[in-house]
């Protein structure tokens, strides 16, 4: 009969919903929230509000998409943490009445477990143990995954994510909100060695980038009016460089450690264009064996989560109706 499986993703400003099969991605939808775009950022009581226009119609596009029936569902799986209280609270409470109203088993699921895990979605995919760097707009994380429900993380940021890095700095460069994905634009266009903005010594496996994002801001303020506009393209690629070479080499780091040396990344940054070739290259030139998700897998998806439920599912790794989601879960 096999396992089947509806997820659903609601942590921040997409609705999403996927459902697998053994394993096997059947449909990946997802609608973005462009209501945030006019204010530089996520607004909570706007994302819940359009989660629950769009949870429904989502979710019935992921079932027609599979070609399935909700009667053929053997479980429901949802991010249960971390993120917006009130949109975590929409995907929530719909897969609790999924569940109680098929009477199948109720999945939670860690978000940042879940980057890590999409890892695991296409055929080629790492064996354990691995490393993977997890890159998104709130986490910046090197995870050791023993098995698939074994994570450890050996570092992190202390301050701002890398995404918040490419956000903020983005900002200041005048580009909308989320301005991660247009400093890729740009850089592709401009010299990474034209300015030098000065990377943080922090020990450890731990990160830090709000020091660069005031290393922007200051030498933006030296220039002259226009100086901006004139060389949009090369500080897009300086930045999104001293950005990349931050994770890298800390990345490295993680590696002679460990000696793990089958190494992945994860999150919305894992999408950057620099970061997956200096991953390649990185790999090459060190004998690493690296994998690079999908975009379509890398920034928020539902995906990630139906992968994670499945090895959920295996240990049977359920909860009850009463379960609550979290804004900030460790794990
Ligand atoms: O994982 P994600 O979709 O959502 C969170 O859980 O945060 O990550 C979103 C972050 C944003 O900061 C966005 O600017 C960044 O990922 N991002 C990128 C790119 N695509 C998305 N940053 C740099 N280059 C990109 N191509
Ligand atoms: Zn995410």
């Amino acid at each position: 009969m096999g396992i089947t499986i509806l997820a659903i993703e609601s942590s921040c400003d997409e609705t999403a919903a996927s459902v697998c099969k053994d394993g096997e991605i059947l449909s990946n939808v997802i609608a973005s929230q462009s209501v945030h775009e006019q204010y530089g950022g996520v607004v909570p009581e706007l994302a819940s509000r359009a989660h629950m226009q769009n949870i429904v119609p989502v979710v019935d596009q992921a079932m027609s998409q599979a070609g399935l029936q909700l009667s053929d569902l053997s479980a429901v799986a949802f991010t249960q943490a971390p993120g917006l209280i009130g949109s975590l609270l929409v995907g929530t409470q719909f897969a609790k009445s999924i569940s109680l109203s098929l009477q199948i088993p109720l999945i939670a699921v860690h978000h940042m477990q879940a980057h890590v895990l999409a890892n695991l979605i296409p055929a080629e995919r790492p064996e354990f143990p691995f490393l993977c760097l997890t890159v998104s707009g709130g986490h910046t994380q090197i995870v050791l995954a023993k098995s698939a429900l074994e994570l450890e993380v050996i570092g992190e940021t202390i301050d701002d994510a890398a995404g918040e890095a490419f956000d903020k700095t983005a900002k200041l460069l005048g580009l909308p909100y989320p301005g991660g994905p247009l400093i890729d634009k740009y850089a592709k266009l401009g010299d990474p060695f034209k300015f030098k903005f000065a990377e943080p010594q922090i020990p450890e496996l731990n990160f830090s980038f709000s020091g660069l994002k005031t290393s922007v801001l200051y030498f933006l303020q030296k220039q002259e009016p226009g100086f901006i506009e004139a060389h949009r393209n090369d500080l897009c690629a300086s930045v999104q460089h001293t950005i990349v070479q931050i994770l890298l080499k800390k990345l490295a780091k993680a590696v002679q450690q460990t000696q793990v040396k089958q190494v992945c990344i994860a999150g919305g940054v894992s999408a950057n264009s620099g970061l997956r070739n200096g991953l390649i290259e990185m790999g090459q030139k060190r004998g690493w064996k690296t994998f690079i998700p999908d975009f379509s897998y890398c920034t928020d998806n539902a995906a990630m989560i139906a992968i994670t439920a499945y090895h959920k599912f295996q240990q049977s790794d359920f909860v009850s109706l009463s379960v609550n989601p979290s804004a900030r879960a460790e794990w």
